[in-house]
């Protein structure tokens, strides 16, 4: 089993493109998706729970921030003793040792490489790494395969084949609060979704202060042409 050519879903993902903007919504049912499910053996180490309450994030209001910290413990700076987390706090780190941190997962991996290691792929369909978790997670054959006394899952999105990850969604598994659609393969997006903007929070704003950058260097472009004609106007 294993080791047969990756396959890599696309998706059209609503932050795709120069435009591209999270879903709030979406980002939200990601976080729960994550909370009841992925935390259990990942972390987000690198992710401060304050943030769930940024505008272009899961904007969640504060007070339910501060009531979604307190599921969680931190060591405290002062008093080096374990307490309830506040959303000061960073998202706990992996419970379990083998399972990788969350937090920049969506851009540590690429979904799309070719044509022949091109990247093209990468221009035209997005950079792929929330594609890989959707992928991952709906990539499970059901063919199991024990190896020096541990259990690997085919799967065929993961390089190699065989991933140590249980197929950890199932159909129906989280109940959303907003009564939204819960296949395994929307759960993924939403949790993927959700780890794209853990990975890149400030992505919104990036896109837009890039597509100012590019009015500012097209009035540039006019004003500098203008101004070329002019100067040499007399020596022609
Ligand atoms: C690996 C996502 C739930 C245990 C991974 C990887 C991703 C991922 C993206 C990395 C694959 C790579 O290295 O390229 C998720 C998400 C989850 C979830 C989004 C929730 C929907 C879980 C749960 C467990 C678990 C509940 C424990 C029962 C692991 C382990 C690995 C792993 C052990 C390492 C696998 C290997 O390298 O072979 N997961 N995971 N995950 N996950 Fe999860």
């Amino acid at each position: 089993a294993g080791g047969g050519e990756q396959h890599i879903e696309d998706v059209a993902f609503s932050f795709e493109g120069p435009f591209g903007k999270y879903d709030e919504h979406q980002l939200q049912r990601g976080l729960q998706v994550y909370t009841e499910v992925c935390a259990g053996c990942h972390g987000m180490k690198l992710v401060p729970i304050r943030s769930l309450s940024d505008e272009g994030g899961p904007h969640l209001p504060e007070d339910q921030v501060r009531a979604y910290a307190t599921q969680f413990t931190a060591i405290d700076k002062d008093t080096g003793e374990e307490r309830e987390a506040t959303p000061n706090d960073f998202f706990p780190k992996s419970a379990l040792e083998n399972a990788p941190d969350l937090s920049l997962m969506a851009k540590a991996r690429a979904g799309f490489h070719g044509p022949y290691g091109t990247g093209i792929n990468q221009f035209l369909r997005g950079i792929g790494g929330p594609e890989y978790i959707v992928s991952i997670l709906t990539g499970y054959t059901g063919h199991e395969v024990e190896q020096a006394g541990t259990t690997f899952y085919e799967n065929s999105a993961f390089p190699g084949g065989l991933i140590a990850m249980s197929p950890p969604l199932a159909d129906g598994q989280v109940e959303y609060a907003d009564g939204h659609d819960n296949s395994a393969h929307h759960m993924a997006e939403d949790v993927a979704a959700f780890l794209m903007w853990a990975a890149e929070p400030k992505m919104m704003a990036r896109k837009q202060a890039g597509f100012v950058a590019v009015l500012f260097i097209g009035l540039l472009t006019v004003l500098l042409y203008l101004t070329n004609k002019r100067l040499w106007a007399p020596h022609k």
